[in-house]
């Protein structure tokens, strides 16, 4: 096992952030042996975990937003935290479909986070915030 590696971010929840942030992961994210689909599915899933935090956690005022993202050389870890509005039912929604701004949003973000990572656990906590953390493992390949 590869020594762990790991980068911190931290920017104000402005949605010029959300590109950036995606594009960071990647570059870090490249120091192990992905794809060029599964680096696309790695930033799908930071642009939905952070654009959350843009666009929810702190409504129209700006705060702060947190990311960690970290390896072993055979798994790739990503931690983005906010202290915003936190998530009154987290089980609601994750649901495919579900989104508290149905005039505008579609309610998709938790379920591609699901779709393109191995894992996806979300804490939260009204009034507090809300930590979403995702784990992709790099596939065995056959060469
Ligand atoms: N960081 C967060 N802070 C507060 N609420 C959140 C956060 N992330 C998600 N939520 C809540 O969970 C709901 C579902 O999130 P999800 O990303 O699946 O859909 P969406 O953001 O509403 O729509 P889409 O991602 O398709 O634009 C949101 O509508 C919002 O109510
Ligand atoms: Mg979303």
């Amino acid at each position: 096992m590869e020594n762990r590696n790991w980068i911190k971010l931290e920017f104000p929840s402005d949605s010029r952030n959300v590109g950036f942030a995606r594009t960071a992961v990647a570059l870090f994210a490249s120091q192990l042996d992905w794809t060029l689909d599964e680096l696309e599915d790695i930033k799908v899933a930071v642009s939905e975990a952070v654009s959350n935090c843009v666009i929810h956690a702190y409504r129209l005022e700006e705060g702060l937003v947190k990311l960690e993202v970290s390896h072993d050389g055979s798994s790739l870890e990503i931690l983005v935290e906010d202290s915003g509005v936190g998530i009154p039912d987290i089980e609601l929604a994750r649901e495919t479909g579900y989104t508290s701004v149905p005039e505008e949003r579609m309610g998709l973000g938790f379920t591609f986070m699901h779709e393109y990572m191995d894992e996806v656990q979300v804490y939260s906590e009204v009034d507090k915030g809300t930590r979403v953390r995702m784990v992709k493992k790099v596939p065995e390949r056959e060469d």
